[in-house]
């Protein structure tokens, strides 16, 4: 702990970067002193959220940065939604009816398959199809972007970490050219120690904010801390940047969900090495880094 304190604080006596994901990565605040934008599933102020029009958005928009979130269905295949049931982001009421309270868990990846996940959004995007996270990460890829994946609910999908990053290897992503294009993240910082454990090279995010006293624990097995940007002060990013992670680097914090240009002026005034956004587009011009 005084070792990563100490680094810390000489760090922030350099003014050096506050989070260092690794030489090259733009995801770090400290080069340029402007945060990352991340689009938050996707350009999801623009795009049905969590959906392959999402991400595609984000790239025309000129972000490379995307979030999105994991579960799985009741054959075992993982899909890209946010919410634990399929209601709120698709038609399945319609398509079955019979089904409530319509759990991802309760469906076969066929099943989803079926449903529409952009009507609801807009007319526009009618037809657009919950992804698998197989198509997701071709889809990122093939866009050239970079991704931070939440694994959400995870204590409803036992082993669902392994089975994320066997997915991920397989697609290529847990190789060196991608170590600079992931980062993992949960708000269940048992799923997050999980993956560090499972490849302790890929780059991690424990969601929520933390007590103080709990952080040099966390830095045993994760790289940043990503808060609501409502609990954050000045001093909390300061005492985040304090410590040091698996990979020798201060803590990074990347906070969400900022949609305004205010608030994405004041957390990157607090020194925050991300801001997760819907509309990234008010966040870039609001930082000045059009
Ligand atoms: O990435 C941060 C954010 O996605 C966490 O909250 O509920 O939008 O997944 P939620
Ligand atoms: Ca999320």
């Amino acid at each position: 702990m005084y070792a990563r304190v100490v680094a810390g604080a000489v760090a922030a006596a350099l003014g050096t970067a506050a989070v260092l994901l690794s030489p090259g990565s733009d995801a770090r605040a400290g080069d340029t002193g402007t945060p990352a934008v991340i689009a938050h599933r996707g350009a999801s102020a623009y795009a049905p959220e969590n959906t392959l029009a999402a991400i595609d958005k984000a790239a025309e928009l000129g972000f490379s940065w995307v979030e999105n979130d994991v579960q799985r269905t009741r054959d075992g295949e993982l899909v890209v939604l946010h919410d634990d049931s399929l209601q709120r982001t698709t038609d399945v009421e319609d398509v079955f009816p019979g089904r409530a309270p319509w759990k991802v868990r309760d469906f076969t990846a066929a099943e989803i398959g079926r449903l529409d996940a952009g009507g609801w959004f807009s007319p526009a995007y009618a037809g657009a199809r919950v992804p698998t996270l197989t198509q997701y990460m071709r889809r990122v890829e093939h866009n050239h972007e970079k991704l931070l994946l939440e694994i959400k609910n995870p204590e409803l999908y036992p082993g669902i970490e392994q089975q994320t990053l066997k997915l991920l290897g397989d697609e290529g992503w847990l190789d060196g050219r991608h170590r600079d294009r992931l980062i993992v993240q949960s708000f269940d910082t048992d799923s997050v120690r999980a993956v560090h454990e499972l490849k302790p090279a890929v780059t991690t995010a424990c969601l929520g904010t933390p007590a103080v006293t709990e952080l040099d624990r966390l830095a045993d097995f994760t790289d940043l801390v990503n808060p609501a940007h409502a609990s954050l002060t000045r001093e909390y990013v300061s005492a985040v940047h304090g410590f040091h992670g698996p990979h020798g680097r201060p803590l990074g914090v990347f906070a969400w969900t900022v949609d305004d240009a205010a608030t994405a002026r004041g957390v990157a005034g607090y020194g925050v090495d991300g801001i997760i956004t819907n509309k990234p587009d008010v966040v870039r011009a609001a930082l000045g880094s059009d």
